[in-house]
């Protein structure tokens, strides 16, 4: 072998060492060192982008507003895309990876595949990487649009803190997310195994407010619920007729037709959902299943309209809590400092730069 391929050769196993162990290093808490003599930088923060991308966040507002206004389902979308990110190794954008040969990606899990509002990341990440290129996260860019979304469907104002940053791994074999037929127990498990207790559970599935569940997600209900043949009886009956007029049992086809999941108000971000179990008007089992449970109840009862207390938001205090309880979903396993990368695009983690002369991007060394 001639000594300049074999120096070439070396170099790039050195480089290809380094851009795997920069892309995976651990941060340091929630601060990093800002160098000699200088104060340590929040990684993980409100406005965090303050300095390094003063625009994002008014980009990310106005691509959100201009969506909503021809699109009223992407606060769903964005919601649910939200829980599925986070539940599965933590927000860090890893649902929007697209698979690869020899990969399949979270996205292409049963429980994902009818997650959407992908388009709207997408076209904010664009815009974003033209403003500050390498800066603003995806897991970000999900977070504060949701904020919007959620504010323009009239719910509370949700402060999510940012600095969060894209994984670098996605499988569709470790999606474990929980399905709509678990019992309240289970439900209280899965949530407990990433640190959200029954409070944030209860407050969380309101946000079944907006959206739908497809009649595949609940048709057992209507037919044949566990086992007995006989529709699910604690269904009100004029929900169950209507439920099987929309979900008829010979249809075929793999999802069936969509349900609103708030049969009250479907496109607000409201407590109508709460009231609506009340009323055993809940869709997917688990959310009627609140109402039988001692340890959910009283929670569906404070948060239903009509009996919470009034305080500023309309419905008692659900308000407030769904925004405290989202921004502890939006802390779960967040990568800050050096840990994971900020993705160029969004379905796709970057590419070593080995080769590239220059992309143009202000890059740090983790950004490999
Ligand atoms: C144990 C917990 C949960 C279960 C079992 C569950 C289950 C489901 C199911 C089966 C659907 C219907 C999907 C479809 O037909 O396409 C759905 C929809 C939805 N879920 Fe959940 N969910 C849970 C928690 C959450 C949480 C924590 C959030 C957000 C914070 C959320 C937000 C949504 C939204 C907004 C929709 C409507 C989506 C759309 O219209 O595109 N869910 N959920």
């Amino acid at each position: 072998m001639e000594k300049g391929t074999l120096i070439g050769g070396l170099l790039v196993v050195v480089l290809l060492g380094i851009c795997v162990v920069s892309s995976v290093e651990a941060a340091g808490g929630n601060f990093q060192q800002g160098g000699p003599g200088r104060a340590p930088q929040p990684t993980y923060g409100l406005n965090f982008y303050r300095k390094s991308c003063p625009a994002a966040e008014n980009i990310i507002t106005s691509a959100a507003i201009k969506k909503w206004n021809t699109d009223k389902t992407i606060t769903a979308g964005l919601l649910r895309m939200f829980f599925h990110d986070c539940f599965v190794t933590g927000c860090d954008a890893s649902l929007l990876i697209l698979s690869t040969p020899g990969n399949q990606a979270e996205i292409e899990a049963g429980p994902n595949l009818t997650i959407h509002g992908q388009d709207l990341i997408n076209t904010i990440k664009t815009q974003l990487e033209a403003a500050c290129p390498g800066v603003v996260s995806c897991a970000d860019i999900i977070a504060l649009a949701i904020r919007e979304v959620v504010l323009l469907a009239g719910g509370p104002f949700i402060n999510f803190p940012t600095g969060r940053r894209d994984g670098v791994v996605s499988q569709a074999s470790a999606v474990n997310l929980p399905g709509p037929s678990i019992t309240v127990s289970q439900a209280i498990a899965a949530f407990q195994s990433i640190g959200l207790n029954v409070n944030d559970l209860v407050t969380l599935l309101g946000a079944h407010t907006v959206g739908v569940a497809h009649c595949v997600f609940f048709s057992d209900r209507l037919y044949n619920f566990q086992g007995t043949g006989r529709p699910d009886p604690t269904i009100a009956p004029s929900l169950l007729k209507s439920l099987k007029a929309q979900c008829p049992q010979s249809a075929t086809g793999a999802l069936g037709n969509p349900v609103a999941l708030d049969q009250g108000t479907p496109f607000r971000v409201d407590t109508s959902y709460f009231q609506q179990l009340g009323l055993n008007h809940g869709i997917l089992q688990l959310d009627q299943e609140l109402t039988h449970d001692r340890r959910t109840s009283g929670l569906v009862r404070s948060f239903t309209p009509s009996q919470g207390r009034r305080t500023g938001f309309s419905g008692g205090q659900w308000g407030p809590s769904f925004a405290r309880s989202m921004v502890k979903l939006g802390n779960v396993g967040v990568l800050t400092g050096n840990k994971g990368q900020i993705r160029h695009t969004c379905g796709a983690i970057n590419q070593c730069q080995i080769g590239r002369k220059s992309a143009g991007h202000r890059q740090s060394s983790a950004n490999l």
